[in-house]
Formats: structure tokens, C-alpha cells, sequence
């Protein structure tokens, strides 16, 4: 026998890593709890359902799922190159735009580079850093908003890597194009600012900044995008990174083979055609966005406005226990507690009819709640 013993040991920075806790699946909950009618307002995810385009593309590519997807994507990229304006060489597809994230970490970070990103910013930034060994340098949010003055300070000559997610999740929050404008003229060229732009198809503010010319100037700058949200395919999984050809063509070997599957491939392409399903979208959010306003403004809770498909709201007692609640009522959201808003939930907007059950569900747990209180 060997005597030569050596402990398994795991890269530095992976023993301390938590799974990520996604909002839990339907199935997951009619199991747990036995109860059918069931609505999830978790994830962000768009309520209406997949365009009826992309459900045609699926049904039909399900005959060739035997051979594997075409590695480079070669149609997809080539209809979002022709709609976004862009050259096919500035365009990665992955397996959700998560991967463009995780592709950055396994491409630029390793240990005793820093990462810096915002305190309560979407939670992928920091598994990217803790994977890699590199180090997170967590900035503060004011006013639940990224702070960009701040993260410019925070910048040394370790920094590599700037996460920004905009509009912010979980908050909903936004940077503006005057902010981005003075942020990226303070940060050195040799800095790769990501701008997670996850949510950009439902922004409605003018003053949000389109990012594209950041890439076309040559900067170190990587804009992600998914179609998981407005486009309604979050579980086929694909996004996509937008950067000058250099760092595609740093970042593409480091991807897997066929990243993106055959299936999303073909759904993606029909949901970027179907403008109408995207308008509806967009519409049904906007309209479910101020109906739910209106109901916390009602009830007297806080909430932040938001550019995203979703809300975060504050139930004045423990997040965690409030959203624990709600889902036996059969309605799931998100507690906060894991962004550092313990008194918070997030809700997805939904259809009409789900904001309203949400809304029943939320005044008879903060009736009854209060009442409990005053005892
Ligand atoms: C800000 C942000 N970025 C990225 C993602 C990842 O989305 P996907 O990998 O489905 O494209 C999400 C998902 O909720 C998100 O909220």
C-alpha cells in the first residue's frame, strides 16, 4: 500500500462557499407542503409564459436533439449581431448569462486579484471571486443604489474586475448614463468593468445608459444579456456577453464546447423575432409594476421602485419568516436576509391576477402579523 498520504483539500476560498439558494421550484413546494394551487413570484421570471414563436422553434428542434448544438451558435449570433448593431465577433453566447460571469472569474481572476462590487449587488459576483481565490471588495450601496463614486475610490492596482448590475437585482435600482460617464472616466484602462444588464429590455427611464459605446471605444468593458427574463426562456438558458473581438477571443476558449444547447439556440432565435410577445412583456409589467405601488402605498409599506420585473418590499419584521409564511398560503417569493435586507422580501411582478393573490396573501400576513404585535 501507498504510505504516501495526502489530504484532499479544496482550492482556497471553495470551503467557506454556499450553494446558491434559488427561489424554490413549484414541484418542490406541492411536495413539501402538500398543497396544489401554487403561484412562484421568485425568480424573475416572465409570467406570461414562452412567446408562442419560440414554442414552435422548441417543438420543431426537438427531432435533432441527438446531434449536438452548433458550438459557435452560428445563426443565433448572427441575428442578435444584426440586432443589436454589432459585428459577430463582439458576441459570446453561454449558458445563461451567468456564464458570461463565471467565464470572466476562470479568464482574469486568480488569487490576490481584486474584485469590487456593490453590498447588496446580485450574489453570482461573489461566487465568481470566491471560485477564482481572487479577493471581494464590497463597496455600499446609498440609497439601495449602486454608489459608483464609491467603487471608484475603492479601485487599487490589485483591482481587475468591477461587477455592475444595472438595474440592480435585488433592489431594482439604477446608475444613470451621466453617473456611468463620470465613473468610467475614473477607472483605469486596464480595469474590466462588467455591466450586467439582465433586466435591460424592461428599463423605462430615460436616463438609463446604453453601454454600447464603452465596447465600441475599445474599453475593457463586457455588457451581459440573457433572455431569461423579457424573453421568456430562463430554463433553456442562454445569454450572452457583449465586448470588443480581444476579449471574446480571450474568453471563448475558456468556455465549454457547446455551452449553449440546440434547443435555446432555435427558441432564442424565434423570441428575438417576436417583437409583439416582447411589447407584451414589457406592458404587462409596467401595468403590474403600479398596481402593486398602489397596493404597498395602501398598506404602508416601503418599497423601492424598481427597473426590473420585480420588487423589493419591506414587511417590517424578519424576511425570511414573513416569505416562509406566504409560501404556505402557496405564494413564493424571495426573503432578503441573504443581501443584507433582513426585513425585505422580493416579489416578481406577475400576471394581474397573481399581483392580486399576492396582495391578498400580503394584507391578511401583515394584518394578522400587527394584530399579533399589539398583544
Ligand atoms: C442581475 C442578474 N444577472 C444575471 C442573472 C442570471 O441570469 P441568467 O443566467 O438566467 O441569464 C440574473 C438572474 O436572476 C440576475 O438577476
Amino acid at each position: 500500500m501507498n504510505t504516501y498520504q495526502k489530504k484532499l483539500k479544496p482550492n482556497p476560498g471553495i470551503e467557506t462557499m454556499v450553494a446558491y439558494q434559488g427561489g424554490k421550484p413549484i414541484e418542490e413546494v406541492k411536495r413539501e407542503l402538500g398543497i396544489s394551487d401554487i403561484i412562484k413570484l421568485a425568480s424573475n421570471e416572465n409570467p406570461l409564459g414562452p412567446s408562442p414563436l419560440a414554442l414552435q422553434a422548441i417543438t420543431k428542434n426537438s427531432k435533432h436533439v441527438n446531434f449536438y448544438p452548433d458550438g459557435n451558435a452560428y445563426y443565433l449570433k448572427a441575428d442578435l449581431a444584426k440586432h443589436l448593431g454589432v459585428n459577430e465577433d463582439y458576441l459570446i453566447l453561454t449558458n445563461g448569462s451567468n456564464e458570461v460571469l463565471t467565464l470572466v472569474g476562470e479568464t482574469y481572476l486568480g488569487p490576490g486579484d481584486e474584485v469590487i462590487y456593490s453590498e447588496g449587488a446580485f450574489v453570482v459576483y461573489e461566487h465568481v471571486a470566491q471560485v477564482s481565490g481572487a479577493t471581494s471588495v464590497v463597496v455600499p450601496m446609498q440609497n439601495d443604489t449602486h454608489h459608483l463614486p464609491s467603487i471608484a475610490a475603492a479601485i487599487t492596482d490589485k483591482t481587475k474586475v468591477i461587477f455592475i448590475a444595472n438595474p440592480n437585482n435585488p433592489t431594482g435600482t439604477m446608475v444613470t448614463a451621466t453617473d456611468t460617464a463620470h465613473f468610467m472616466a475614473q477607472v483605469p484602462e486596464d480595469v474590466l468593468v462588467v455591466f450586467d444588464e439582465a433586466y435591460y429590455e424592461y428599463v423605462t427611464r430615460s436616463d438609463y445608459p446604453q453601454t454600447l459605446p464603452y465596447v465600441m471605444e475599445e474599453r475593457n468593458f463586457i455588457i451581459t444579456r440573457t433572455f431569461s427574463k423579457i424573453y421568456g426562456l430562463a430554463g433553456l438558458r442562454v445569454g450572452y456577453g457583449i465586448a470588443k473581438p480581444s476579449l471574446i477571443a480571450t474568453m471563448n476558449p475558456v468556455r465549454q464546447p457547446f455551452n449553449c444547447n440546440l434547443i435555446g439556440q432555435a427558441a432564442a432565435r424565434a423570441a428575438l423575432q417576436d417583437t409583439d410577445y416582447v411589447e407584451k412583456s414589457r406592458e404587462l409589467n409596467a401595468a403590474g409594476k403600479m398596481y402593486l405601488y398602489s397596493e404597498f402605498d395602501r398598506l404602508g409599506l416601503r418599497y423601492i421602485k424598481t427597473e426590473g420585473n420585480f420588487i423589493m418590499v419591506f414587511v417590517n419584521q424578519s424576511g425570511e419568516d414573513f416569505a416562509n409564511a406566504m409560501m404556505k398560503e402557496g405564494v413564493i417569493v424571495r426573503q432578503m436576509g441573504s443581501y443584507g435586507y433582513n426585513n425585505a422580501i422580493r416579489v416578481t411582478i406577475g400576471k394581474q391576477e397573481d399581483n392580486e393573490r399576492f396582495i391578498e396573501v400580503l394584507t391578511q400576513l401583515i394584518g394578522s402579523n400587527s394584530q399579533l404585535k399589539t398583544n
